[in-house]
């Protein structure tokens, strides 16, 4: 699934299935995770921008830029209730108890000392080092749109071109922009709420504050892998998406709890009519790749089957 998902928001523990066939046990009191799984593919170059330095220790994270790096980032999960950690340990103890797992496997003990080369190496500032080496190898420089802006004239059709040149021309560019189609800053949108969350979701400064709702600038690298599309899956497609840009510009408000005035500058400034819309679309579709490692391990040092105990 393209190291993603095609689920609007996560399901995680106590749960089975896989992907979008996933679902909560009965009972259950454990909630849907609140925003939608972004691919992994590529976070190797969060926080990439043309002609500016990139320091792998502040690559900004989630849908806030909540955390920094990849290697703080992969442990994350481990410790949100909602995703890994369930309601067995504290978020203080899960990391040790996981850990200790770990160093009770030999095989890890083993992989864990070639790779760091020090006493005691299982803990958890390597597991989440382990993680993120994992995560760099796990990048698609080769879409279409690559080829074309490398040289290739034909690596892309006059349609997609003609996108392409749309996509600028109407503002997208403004905020998806550089080599991974992010600023990698926060705008509000004003992108509707997901019905399944029984709270708003006020994004960037979630904290009850009401002069928020920014989320931050996703890629637009192998959309075929990320739908539905937006930091809570609420549009199923990219007609979708393009449909909200196009109320946008016509000042239409989707979203109640975002007052206009909230509304990023550069959202105002898009200027986008129904017949662009599937031109633009055609563009984004040259920026998926699909060659990427996909390769699966027969078995795993823990014995437990590749993939989890998923059902
Ligand atoms: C003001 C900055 C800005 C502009 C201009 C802008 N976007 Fe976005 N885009 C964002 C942000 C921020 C999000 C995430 C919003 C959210 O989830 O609440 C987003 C989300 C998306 C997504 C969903 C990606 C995913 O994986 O979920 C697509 C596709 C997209 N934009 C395409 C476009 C296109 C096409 C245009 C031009 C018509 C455009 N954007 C204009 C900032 C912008």
């Amino acid at each position: 699934m393209g190291y993603a998902e095609f689920l609007d928001i996560s399901i995680g523990t106590n749960a089975a299935g896989l992907g979008s066939k996933r679902k909560f046990n009965e009972p259950n009191n454990i909630p849907f995770v609140k925003r939608n799984a972004q691919t992994i593919l590529n976070t190797a170059y969060n926080g990439l921008q043309s002609h500016k330095d990139y320091v792998p220790e502040n690559a900004t994270m989630f849908w806030d830029d909540r955390v920094k790096s990849l290697e703080k980032q992969a442990l994350e999960p481990i410790k949100a209730l909602e995703e890994m950690r369930g309601l067995d340990f504290t978020e203080e103890e899960i990391l040790n108890v996981v850990v200790e797992r770990l160093r009770n496997i030999p095989e890890y003990q083993i992989l864990f000392k070639n790779a760091f080369d020090e006493s005691n190496a299982v803990n958890i500032e390597n597991l989440g080092k382990a993680i993120a080496a994992f995560e760099r190898t796990l990048v698609t420089p080769n879409s279409r749109f690559d080829k074309f802006i490398q040289g290739d004239r034909e690596a892309i059709s006059i349609g997609e071109r003609d996108g392409f040149e749309l996509f600028k021309k109407v503002g997208c560019i403004n905020c998806h922009n550089g080599p991974m189609f992010s600023d990698f800053k926060m705008h509000v949108l004003g992108v509707p709420e997901n019905s399944k969350l029984s709270k708003i979701d006020f994004g960037v400064a979630d904290v009850g504050a009401k002069d928020s709702f920014a989320f931050r600038t996703p890629t637009l690298r192998n959309l075929r892998f990320t739908a539905p599309y937006m930091h809570n899956g609420n549009f199923v497609s990219l007609r979708r998406v393009l449909e909200f840009y196009e109320d946008i510009s016509n000042n239409v408000v989707r979203n109640p709890n975002v007052d206009p005035t909230q509304f990023d500058p550069l959202v105002r400034e898009l200027r986008l009519s129904i017949k662009e819309i599937a031109p633009i679309i055609s563009f984004l579709n040259t920026l998926n790749d699909t060659e990427f490692d996909k390769s699966i391990p027969e078995n795993v040092p823990s014995g437990l089957p590749v993939g989890g105990l998923i059902n």
